[in-house]
């Protein structure tokens, strides 16, 4: 079975993008593949009411990225892939990453081949670009790779080790976004205000550098500081929505040290930060439908 799984960005989305560091989870929710030969290639998602060919030229991106996918592979037959995924789409939890990520870890599996979880993240990278256009790359290392740990483009991946286990609630907007649109929107922000926009990326580094302090530290209620600025941050970018400031006002008031929108935004996921696993029952509790209690995965995969 391959597996790819679903990530949280605790801090930094969109300034990633543009060479800043981010701090991302890997969660155990994400999307499950299995591959075997047949008689034609065939990507099917039963929950989703799709069976699709690979085409490069399709309207459909799952079909263009499943295309991306196949050319990866010289000498196969033809294959079937059959996906169930435990995460929405386009709600900022990595969705189309880990589908790639599945997908091509069960390709491996159906033709024998070993490969390593690095290079496994280094390929899904074309899967991504068909969703995402410009992508940094942290959605495909997390879903690959898991862990806690700083991204940043073209770098290796720092390990952090958090003194105290992160309790994250995730909530779901119902609001499904274009990550590709909203990583645009801000690259037109960019151009237009480069000053502005180079001066809230270094304040987001900063917010991320004094994040991991607080993480190694386990200063949760710290963190949760660091988590509000960065919310602040993101909504001067545009990319909140007024349901999303309403499910980060609900989880404070329900006591989170922290909660702020993840991911592109313009809808999709908020999370918070909960003191203990009490807190955070009271914190889905608040949010309401389809909230769930995200299980962090502590460990890099290798
Ligand atoms: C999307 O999960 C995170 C963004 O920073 C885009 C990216 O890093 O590719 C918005």
């Amino acid at each position: 079975m391959g597996f790819g799984r679903g990530k949280v960005i605790l801090l930094g989305e969109h300034a990633v993008v543009h060479g800043y560091p981010a701090i991302a989870v890997g969660i155990e929710r994400g999307a499950r593949a299995e591959a075997k030969a047949a008689a034609r290639d065939r990507l099917l998602v039963p929950a989703w009411d799709i069976d699709v060919a690979p085409d490069a030229q399709s309207d459909e991106p799952l079909a263009r990225a499943f295309a991306a996918a196949l050319c990866l592979y010289e000498d196969r037959p033809p294959l079937e892939v059959r996906l169930c995924v435990e995460l929405p789409a386009g709600a900022g939890l990595g969705c189309s990453a880990a589908v790639g990520v599945a997908v091509l870890d069960a390709i491996d599996e159906a033709l024998g081949i070993e490969r390593s979880r690095l290079a496994l993240a280094e390929r899904a990278l074309p899967w991504e670009q068909v969703f995402h256009g410009n992508p940094s790359g942290i959605d495909n290392s997390m879903s690959a790779l898991g862990g806690v740990v700083i991204y940043r483009k073209g770098e290796a991946l720092q390990k952090l080790r958090p003194r105290k286990p992160l309790q994250l609630v995730v909530g779901y907007s119902g609001e499904s976004a274009s990550t590709k649109e909203m990583v645009a929107s801000v690259a037109r922000q960019l151009e237009a205000e480069p000053a502005r926009m180079r001066r809230d990326f270094e304040a987001v580094e900063i917010l991320v550098r004094n994040a991991r302090l607080a993480i190694e530290a386990g200063d949760t209620k710290a963190l949760g500081q660091l988590l509000d600025l960065n919310h602040s941050i993101l909504s001067g970018w545009m990319l909140c929505t007024t349901k999303l400031d309403a499910m980060c006002r609900a989880a404070r008031q329900a006591g989170a040290l922290g909660a702020k929108l993840t991911g592109g935004g313009g809808g999709g996921c908020m999370f918070a930060l909960a003191a203990d696993p009490k807190g955070a029952e009271r914190i889905a509790e608040a949010l309401g439908d389809g909230a769930f209690f995200a299980e962090v995965s502590a460990e890099v995969e290798t």
